[in-house]
């Protein structure tokens, strides 16, 4: 089976990590966020991946060519000349699409859940209608695309980023198609939200999926905290043993074992270390992601951050409050950071007391 993973897009919600990395590139519980994705399809016998890409595709080719590699999965990438939204990707790979005559998968490359590809195959195949979208509830709706459909799960209506209150139900961004889809897509810029599915609910052609356990779209840092928290809960009860346990550690974390841990520090809940990374001694750190090589001084004290590569955080500096520090980025000694969002290659060395973007 194939599936084509949506790349494209700028990310502007997760700057600033993604001004030195592409979004599905940025590490999501150490392993980049279309790393999930990827070894979740190859579990459901996807043989070739497609990445519908329309910039910064080299970096995605280097990046990812080891790890395909070790998988077995044919990845082709697909380069827009011009971004093409979330359904003229899928025009540019007609051919590819078409050949084989079988259903295909369609994703968006910054959602995470524990994918259940499988189950909607079989769902798709039992009403044998176009298409099948997984749906999830959520709080609020009015940022997401929201769905309305009966028992059976016929799709009636589908309102992207609707301004009134339709339904709690909204499109979790992970699809499956019949070849014939094409048919309703051409060669440019193309919504496949506002324009393709609701014409295919009007045609009764168009299925949802209700999907069961956590759902995150990790593509802004808060809901990638959230998301963070509810991935290593659901690891916690799949696989234990790869979580971290040791001296100090409270609840779900998450620590590359390259990583190197001082003495009295406290860590967790809710934490991911990456590779190569420094906690110095008596480090508290709770609810946030530290990233590949980054070095935290001893006695900070971290409560939802994003620390990006290579950054360093001085001694007893307080950060809090969504901080997101970019790639090397250096925040002096016995700092308080809230909420701030500094910039790749910045000196800090005064305090952000009130949330802003450090330029
Ligand atoms: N190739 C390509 N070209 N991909 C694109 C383009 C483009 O021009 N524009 C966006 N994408 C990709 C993004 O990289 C992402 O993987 C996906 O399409 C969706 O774009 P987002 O920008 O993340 O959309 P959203 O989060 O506001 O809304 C979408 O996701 C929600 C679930 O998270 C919609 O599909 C909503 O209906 C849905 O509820
Ligand atoms: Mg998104």
């Amino acid at each position: 089976m194939r599936a084509v993973i949506l790349v494209g897009g700028y990310g502007t919600r997760l700057r600033p990590l993604t001004l030195s990395r592409p979004k599905p590139l940025v590490e999501f519980a150490n392993k980049p966020m279309l790393l999930h994705q990827i070894e979740a399809l190859v579990a459901t016998n996807v043989t070739e991946v497609i990445l519908a890409v329309s910039y910064r595709a080299e970096e995605m080719e280097r990046d990812l060519s080891e790890e395909v590699k070790r998988l077995g999965v044919r990845l082709i990438f697909s380069h827009e000349p011009e971004p093409l939204g979330t359904a003229g990707p899928l025009a540019l790979v007609h051919d590819l699409l078409c050949s084989g005559d079988e259903p295909f998968f369609v994703l968006n490359s910054d959602i995470i859940c524990d994918f259940p590809f499988m189950q909607l195959l079989e769902f798709h195949k039992n009403h044998g209608r176009e298409g099948t979208i997984i749906v999830t509830k959520v709080e609020e709706p009015s940022k997401y695309g929201v769905v309305v459909y009966g028992d059976d799960g016929k799709i009636e209506n589908f309102v992207e980023k609707p301004q009134e209150f339709i339904s709690n139900k909204i499109n979790a961004g992970m699809y499956i198609f019949n070849p014939s889809i094409l048919k309703r897509i051409e060669l440019k810029p193309t919504s496949i939200e506002k324009e393709i599915f609701p014409h295919m609910a009007r045609d009764g052609e168009l299925y949802a999926m209700e999907l069961t356990g956590f759902w995150m779209d990790v593509g802004q840092p808060k809901d990638f905290l959230k998301g963070m928290s509810m991935y290593l809960t659901s690891l916690r009860q799949k696989s234990p043993e790869k979580l971290y346990s040791g001296p100090g550690v409270v609840g779900n974390v998450l620590i590359d074992e390259t990583a190197k841990i001082g003495k009295d520090c406290r860590i967790g809940p809710n934490v991911t270390i990456g590779p190569g990374v420094v906690l110095s001694d008596g480090c508290c750190i709770k609810r946030s992601t530290i990233l590949k090589a980054a070095v935290i001084k001893e006695h900070a004290w971290l409560d939802g951050c994003i620390v990006g590569w290579r950054s360093v955080v001085g001694r007893w500096v307080r950060m809090e409050g969504t901080t997101v520090l970019g790639e090397d980025v250096i925040v002096k000694d016995e700092l308080y950071i809230n909420g701030g969002q500094v910039l790749p290659h910045k000196n800090i060395s005064s305090s952000v007391p009130e949330p802003q973007i450090i330029m």
